[in-house]
């Protein structure tokens, strides 16, 4: 139910430009570990290129072709080489393994049902090369927040932005909690002044609560080895903004 969100990678890109502390995780933790490297939604490249850059072997799997095209054309502008293949996370067969494989930016929440996380687990532990780790971060849910996700159309002013094509847009966001499926749906409007709406494009992200993460890795092959609350590798608590996950073969 996403879909159309990602089939707007350039303004994606403008509206979340990347870079900051999730990006230094990544290269420390990628260089750290070494070696090949599988990012599953890689969207436009945020964290993939720079890993590339760094010298480790990459292998970017995203669902939108509009994402891929993107992030194929800021690799091949930058002169990274980077491996592009268009796949669903769900259930994918690249015949080999990595040292390296990581899901970030809430990609993971996309899945919804609980027989879809399970079954991308399976499919990251038959790619994990001996002694290598998955790491992915999701949003720390919290009650909250998910109980103020009251259905009313409201603008997100740290999210506007300057579009060279179109000028100043505005970003309005409509989200509603289902607290049966675990799943935040949202509806997102961007604007400009003559144009409004110019995009309306639903995005859906399922909440994991920390008590059933670890579940569903071990229903799909996998031990949670570590959890941290934020990039600075603080402890996994109750008020951490982020579950930010390493894991190994169980
Ligand atoms: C929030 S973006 C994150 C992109 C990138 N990882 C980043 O850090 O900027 C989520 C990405 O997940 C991709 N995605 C969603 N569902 C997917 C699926 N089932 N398989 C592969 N990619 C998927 C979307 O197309 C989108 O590019």
């Amino acid at each position: 139910m996403s879909e159309a969100f990602y089939s707007q990678a350039r303004l994606y890109d403008l509206m979340f430009p990347g870079g900051g502390p999730a990006v230094d995780f990544y290269r420390a933790d990628a260089d750290r570990r070494g070696g090949s490297v599988l990012e599953l939604g890689c969207g436009t490249g945020h964290k993939l290129i720079p890993l590339a850059s760094d010298g480790h072997p990459c292998v970017g799997l995203d669902f939108s072709s509009d994402m891929l095209a993107e992030a194929r054309r800021k690799a091949d502008e930058r002169g990274v080489a980077v491996e592009w293949a268009r796949g669903d996370m769900r259930a994918f067969d690249l015949g080999r393994a990595f040292d390296y494989v990581f899901i970030t930016a809430n990609s993971l929440l996309h899945l919804h049902e609980a027989e879809d996380l399970v079954s991308c687990f399976r499919s990251v532990r038959r790619h994990l090369a001996p002694g290598a780790r998955f790491v992915f971060d999701v949003f720390n849910p919290s009650v909250r927040l998910l109980a103020e996700a009251d259905g009313v159309r409201r603008t997100r002013e740290s999210l506007s932005f300057v579009d060279p094509e179109r000028g100043r847009v505005s970003v309005d966001v409509a989200e509603a909690y289902d607290a049966s499926a675990q799943v935040t749906r949202g509806t997102w409007h961007l604007s400009t002044d003559s144009e409004p709406d110019f995009v309306v494009a639903p995005l859906e992200l399922r909440s994991i609560f920390p008590q059933e993460l670890p579940l569903l890795l071990a229903l799909g092959g996998l031990r949670l080895v570590e959890r941290f609350g934020d990039w600075s590798g603080r402890p996994f608590a109750e008020d951490a903004p982020l579950q930010l996950c390493v894991c190994e073969p169980a």
